[in-house]
């Protein structure tokens, strides 16, 4: 019996019917917007995987360079038995952090991507044999349930996923991750903070093109899932640094104007030549802020570590 458990917590026409909400309301408001877990099909998942290897790209190797140096601390500070990771992908980081978590019995991986979530899976239980690894398809900004693994828990949201969610999304998500955990549980949180906006932009617009075909695939998702006639070569890709918001905004910019037909909404969206639809935001952070925001979510603030160049935080808080 393989000790890899797989859980759908949304029945495939239920993720459907989601894409179906999200792609009427996002491509009939002004300005036109896509919500962004819809780039993570297999292609995107490997495409996102092509991007953490990518020069321009520093968050990964910042923070993996943090939980190298920190994971001995983490794991002495929280004693887990149960490690939940949201936005798991392919959890080569979190390897780290495994490693270190002796006493640790179950990972609990949550990611969109099947994909990405049996392949890491497979990979751990090859690894660290005896460990029950209990992944769930799932979408995190949903209430979730979790399998009834021991406490106490360690929740870890890593990769500065958590900025690209909206302000308001945030301060939602965190009252629910609160709300899975016990008091003495802990967050392990990683954020990408302000910097330089030139090198915050060659991050997310890098010179191989890499994120272009990254940004560019939930179009792909969108032809695939609802027939519809997206040419992804009939847009630009777009990263931009909102310097009042503190968030890099990604966008999806028409050539020329076009009528793009989406048969399973019954829908024509018009394009102007120029005109952009928004993708995605990835919010930068400061400490003040990631402390009040946890804070006010019920964590105790902990710990804040930086890499040696001071360009990303992994932060333990601890539930209240
Ligand atoms: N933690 C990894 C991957 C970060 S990329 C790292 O640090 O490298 C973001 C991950 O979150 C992807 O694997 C994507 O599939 C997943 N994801 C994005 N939106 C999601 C949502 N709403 N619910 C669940 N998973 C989501
Ligand atoms: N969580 C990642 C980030 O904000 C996701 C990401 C990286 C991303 N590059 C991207 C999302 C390009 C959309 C487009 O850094």
């Amino acid at each position: 019996m393989s000790p890899l458990h797989v859980t759908r917590t949304l029945p495939e026409d239920a993720t459907q019917a989601a894409l179906r909400a999200d792609v009427l309301h996002g491509l009939t408001a002004t300005p036109k917007s896509l919500p962004p877990k819809w780039f993570y099909d297999a292609r995107g998942s490997e495409l996102f995987e092509r991007i953490t290897e990518l020069p321009e790209y520093y968050p990964t190797r910042a923070e993996r360079e943090i939980l190298l140096a920190r994971a001995g601390e983490i794991a002495a500070a929280c004693r887990a038995r149960t490690l939940v990771e949201l936005g798991s992908g392919s959890a080569r980081k979190t390897r780290h952090l495994i490693d270190s978590l002796t006493s640790l019995e179950a990972y609990v991986p949550v990611d969109v991507s099947e994909s990405a979530l049996t392949r890491a899976g497979r990979a751990l239980i090859g690894e660290r044999p005896g460990l029950r690894v209990h992944a769930l398809i799932a979408d995190f900004t949903a209430p979730l349930a979790l399998p009834g693994t021991p406490g106490p828990r360690l929740l870890a949201f890593l990769g500065g996923t958590i900025g690209n969610l909206l302000p308001a999304e945030r301060a939602r998500f965190l009252a629910s991750v609160r709300s899975l955990l016990a008091p003495g549980d802990g967050l392990l949180l990683g954020t990408d903070l302000v910097k330089d906006e030139r090198v915050l932009v060659r991050a997310y617009d890098d010179a191989a093109g890499v994120t272009a075909a990254f940004n560019k695939n939930v179009l792909a998702v969108v032809d695939r899932e609802l027939g519809a006639d997206f040419d992804p070569d009939a847009f630009d890709h777009v990263a931009r640094w909102d310097a009042e918001r503190e968030w890099i905004e990604m966008r999806l910019r028409a050539r020329t104007a076009q009528s793009v037909k989406v048969p399973a909404l019954d829908l024509a969206v018009d394009f102007a030549a120029g005109e952009e639809l928004r993708t995605e935001v990835s919010a930068k952070f400061r400490k003040e802020g990631v402390s009040a925001e946890v804070a006010a979510a019920g964590f105790a603030f902990g710990h804040w570590w930086t890499d040696a160049q001071g360009r990303f935080a992994l932060s333990l808080s601890v539930a209240r």
